[in-house]
């Protein structure tokens, strides 16, 4: 039986939920799981793949995330690895696909690409290509066979203080960012049950 790893940091909870529902779907078909946030994640090695979720903070995986992501990356680069993000905002530059990734959005973010000269300074910071980009600077030897971004939650109550004020002031500058529970349910599960084929195929050079 193949053995999965997630691993995730959450401070309000959304991430969390999603890292439960992709656990309860890869049982169902079949795979053996594991979910442990970054603070308990022990030894990766025994796992034949790992999937890695993270709220997105100012277009990058939350900071504890991108410590493990660092500190582990010699390990996670000769394994299968998937992430995902839970995330207020995201679009598309026209033309600027990542190439050869499977990359999987909620429905809530399924708008056309643009034209980068068309867009506010906020969709560009929120730019898919973007987050691949701050993705591979943060653990360049780290090759995700796919990776979804899934609207999450925003609850300023459950924020620490400083995060609070800068959340609370973004949500006065910028429409699109609302508080609200917005966490996609089916997406994740859909996700979850298209990933594991690809997510066992041997990765290149390991
Ligand atoms: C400090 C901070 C920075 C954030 N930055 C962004 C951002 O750049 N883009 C975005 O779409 N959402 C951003 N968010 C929203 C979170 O990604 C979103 O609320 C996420 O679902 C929270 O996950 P959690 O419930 O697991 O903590 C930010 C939230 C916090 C607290």
């Amino acid at each position: 039986m193949k053995k999965i790893l997630i691993i995730y940091f959450t401070e309000s909870g959304s991430t969390r939920e999603a890292a439960d529902i992709a656990a309860m779907q890869l049982l169902k078909d079949g795979i053996d799981i594991d979910v442990f946030s970054v603070k308990q994640a022990g030894h990766i090695s025994s796992y034949d793949a790992i999937i890695i979720g993270a709220p997105n903070w100012y277009g990058k995986p939350a900071p504890k995330v991108r410590k493990f992501l660092q500190q582990n990356q010699d390990e996670l680069s000769k394994k299968p690895t998937a992430f995902f993000f839970t995330c207020m905002s995201l679009s598309e530059i026209a033309g600027e696909a990542p190439p050869g990734l499977s990359i999987y959005k909620d429905l809530i973010f399924d708008q056309p690409a643009k034209p980068k000269n068309e867009m506010t300074s906020w969709e560009k910071n929120h730019a898919t290509s973007l987050y691949v980009k701050n993705l591979s600077k943060i653990a360049p030897k780290i090759k995700p066979a796919a990776i979804a971004f899934f609207k999450g939650r925003l609850d300023l109550k459950r924020l620490s203080f400083f995060n609070r004020m800068a959340m609370k002031f973004i949500t006065l500058i910028n429409k699109e960012v609302a508080e609200g529970e917005y966490l996609n349910h089916d997406a994740i599960r859909d996700w979850a049950e298209g990933l594991s084929p690809g997510l066992f195929m041997p990765i290149k050079n390991a």
